[in-house]
């Protein structure tokens, strides 16, 4: 019996030994020291044994199962060991390695060139106005000197909603709404960005929404010589300070007079080149005296109040100014064309 212990431990000690996994070692736990096991088994037969022989036997077989689970027990901690140390050597991680590049984001060349617009005008004193996308009949025409049957409204093919309900052709409805909110009193001083919408084909040139700067200046004395100060620090700023103006007559319902404004070319400086198509000068936007109808009918006295006004198309000069050859890609969303534009 004693053999058969000794010989057991041998066996036993031998497999731990051997054993890689820890799924193993328990295995080997079970089959060696559980209820069932082979020394379990061999105490079960010591009833057999003289009174002697027994404590002898008893102690035997406690010292293998001792030394068995002690096997066990180092061993284990021996395989936990290398698991940690695998683990942490897959999961080395190599701080001398360059950090993958953050790619930061940037303004949309629109986005840009209206924060650039508004900066300049809010610095000038003036204040943000907007109004609504859907608009009556009445504010985007009628109040504008625009009655219904009048052949400018054909400047503007429109989208109707109903009879009285369109999308606004431009932003200049946004001129009535303000005056009427100031019921008749002096200064208003606004720009007014925002989407404006005609029922054109899209192509180059065109497009059915775009955006446009609308701006209105009221108060007592404001002149021609006003508008053309303003517009020629918007041209300079916007297309460098060399930049000139001049102002053509135009006409539009709601401004008289009315012009058309140029900024010399900043490509050639005036020589001509193929940018302002051999004129040295290049169309910026439309612009005018406001009409005394207008006035009128916002309810300020046009014998007491003068102002002027300008439509700036936003994409015109985000296009003149980044060179952009087509409107279309302001929409698109092509990353590679939007990359284009750093971050100022
Ligand atoms: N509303 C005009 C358009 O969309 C642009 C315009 C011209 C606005 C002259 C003005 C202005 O305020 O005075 O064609």
């Amino acid at each position: 019996m004693q053999e058969q212990l000794k010989q057991l431990q041998q066996e036993a000690l031998d497999k731990i030994e051997q054993a890689q996994e820890l799924k193993e070692l328990n295995d080997i736990r079970v089959a060696y020291l559980g209820k069932k096991g082979p020394i379990t088994e061999v105490l079960r037969g010591m009833g057999k044994l003289s009174a002697e022989e027994r404590p002898v036997m008893g102690a035997l077989a406690n010292e293998v199962r001792e030394a068995i689970a002690t096997a066990i027990t180092s061993k284990q901690e021996h395989l936990e060991q290398i698991a940690v140390e695998q683990k942490l050597a897959k999961e080395t991680i190599d701080v001398t390695l360059p950090g993958r590049p953050v790619r930061v984001g940037n303004h949309h060349p629109l986005t840009a060139v209206l924060e650039e617009i508004e900066d300049l005008f809010l610095g000038m004193g003036y204040q943000i106005a907007e109004g609504p996308e859907v608009e009556t009949d009445y504010f985007n025409f009628e109040a504008l000197n625009l009655p219904k049957g009048h052949p400018a409204r054909d400047m503007q093919d429109s989208f109707y909603i109903t009879e009285e309900l369109l999308l606004r052709t431009h932003t200049s409805p946004v001129q009535a709404r303000t005056m009427e909110k100031h019921e008749g009193k002096g200064p208003v001083k606004i720009i007014c960005p925002g989407k404006v919408y005609r029922r054109d084909n899209d192509d180059a040139t065109h497009s059915h929404q775009f955006t446009q700067i609308e701006g209105l200046v009221v108060d007592e004395n404001i002149r021609m010589s006003d508008l053309k100060g303003t517009l020629e620090v918007f041209a300079k700023k916007m297309f460098g300070e060399e930049r000139e103006i001049r102002l053509r007559p135009s006409f539009f319902p709601f401004t008289e007079p009315s012009v058309e404004v140029d900024v010399s070319c900043f490509s050639c400086g005036g020589k001509g080149c193929n940018i302002c198509k051999g004129t040295g000068w290049i169309e910026m936007l439309g612009a005018g005296m406001v009409h005394p109808n207008v006035l009128q009918m916002a309810g300020f006295d046009p014998e007491k109040y003068s102002g002027f006004a300008f439509g700036i198309g936003a994409e015109r000069i985000a296009m003149l100014k980044y060179g952009v050859d087509d409107i279309r890609h302001f929409y698109t969303d092509d990353v590679r064309f939007l990359k284009q534009f750093k971050r100022a």
